[in-house]
């Protein structure tokens, strides 16, 4: 008789962003005449830049032509992307990586979920709270977590690093020494970063405890402060201890045309074993590749007049986030965020719990935003908004907001 992975039914509820759009659903279908404003999930509403668009349909064309299609693409990746990569990406932030070291992806959601694949079952991870949910549901999924523990709504082998106004939102080394740590800069969903400083902290910690960093870098485009690294390479010592996530979604508007990549070190060794090799290893057996004509738009996301084009849509969110930050500020809300970061997170008025703020503002506003709570324990009596919508229905959703 066949066996379930049952670490499956630990998990609780469902995958938050499915648990949110699924309240939605049904008040819209309750209340089918209002309109609902989503600055819930962090998707993006631009479309696709002109030079993005440019080179798909380009793209296509040659699919279209025996001489010029494409099939399977080879397993790290297109050459010309992983070299526009380290050249745009590392190269001018003064960061040597070699085209071995990155691995083309579908986006850094499913890397930071599949990377649990190349670790052992008894490691223990850190993660900073609140925290993206995917790196504690995937190490769920495989059995590193523990059991959780419901009336905490946390994980009995999972330690946590709240990340709340009192600390600056900067995480502190943990008592117990983790194998695996996770860290989200700028972060999801505080909008918050860790400085040049505070990001070394880490990286010596890891090298010191034979720990590995898994970095998540989606948001490093929205970085407008100097002293905030958009790659964790960028401190000493982090090609022995880190493994760095990075997406096109965010940068560049690719949530629903999936691309992303990873960059690990072959330099990052446990014992003799490189994770490089890995990775690679899984990559090649589980994973075909993300399609050309992707992979030929995000190359044209580095050629001048996609960079120029991507950089507006960056400015376009961000004047969103700078209109949130401000508004909600002289309406008396104390918020976080939104200068490094497409994500406003604001206490809630009168310790307010998460999903009760939630609810209020779908039924009274109907503005969709996401519950702290969702993201962990600390993120209790928090909640976020997201830079990502059109400026109009920012407006719209910040009027409605004050009117309550
Ligand atoms: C979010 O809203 O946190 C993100 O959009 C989710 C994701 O990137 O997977």
């Amino acid at each position: 008789m066949y066996k379930i992975n049952d670490n499956y039914l630990k998990l609780p509820g469902s995958y938050l962003f499915s648990n949110i759009a699924k309240k939605v659903a049904a008040y819209k279908e309750a209340n089918p005449n209002r309109d609902v404003i989503s600055l819930g999930i962090g998707d993006v509403t631009l479309p696709l830049a002109p030079a993005v668009i440019e080179a798909l349909h380009s793209a296509v064309d040659e699919m279209a032509q025996a001489e010029t299609f494409h099939g399977y693409a080879p397993d790290l990746g297109y050459e010309f992307l992983r070299r526009a990569i380290i050249d745009n990406d590392y190269k001018k932030r003064g960061v040597d990586i070699s085209l071995d070291e990155v691995f083309i992806s579908d986006g850094a959601k499913s890397d930071s979920g599949n990377i649990v694949d190349i670790f052992a079952q008894n490691n223990t991870i850190a993660v900073t709270d609140p925290v993206y949910p995917v790196y504690v549901d995937s190490n769920a999924m495989s059995g590193k977590t523990g059991e959780y523990l419901v009336d905490k709504g946390c994980w009995s082998n999972v330690i946590y690093m709240p990340c709340v106004a009192e600390n600056d939102f900067v995480p502190e080394i943990p008592e117990k020494t983790p194998d695996i740590i996770y860290i989200c800069c700028p972060n999801n969903p505080t909008g918050t970063t860790l400085n040049r400083e505070q990001l070394q902290k880490w990286v010596d910690y890891a090298n010191q405890n034979k720990a590995v960093i898994i970095y998540d870098a989606a948001y490093e485009a929205y970085i407008s402060e100097k002293d905030v690294p958009h790659s964790i390479f960028e401190c000493d010592g982090a090609k022995t201890c880190a493994i760095e996530m990075r997406s096109f979604s965010k940068n560049a508007g690719f949530t629903g045309t999936r691309l992303g990549f990873t960059v690990i070190s072959k330099e990052l060794k446990s014992g003799d074993v490189s994770l490089n090799s890995l990775w690679a290893r899984r990559h090649g057996t589980k994973f075909n590749g993300a399609p050309y004509i992707i992979q030929k738009a995000g190359e044209a996301v580095y050629s001048d007049a996609g960079k120029k084009q991507t950089e507006e849509q960056i400015a376009y969110y961000m004047k969103n986030a700078g209109m949130i930050r401000e508004s909600l500020t002289d309406m008396g809300y104390t918020v976080f965020g939104g200068v490094n970061a497409p994500y406003i997170w604001l206490q809630t008025p009168e310790g307010m719990k998460s999903w009760d703020f939630f609810d209020m503002l779908l039924e009274r506003a109907n503005v969709v935003g996401t519950p702290g709570s969702g993201f962990g324990p600390s993120g209790e009596g928090y909640f976020r908004l997201t830079a990502f919508g059109s400026a109009e229905n920012t407006k719209k959703a910040l009027e409605r907001i004050q009117s309550l």
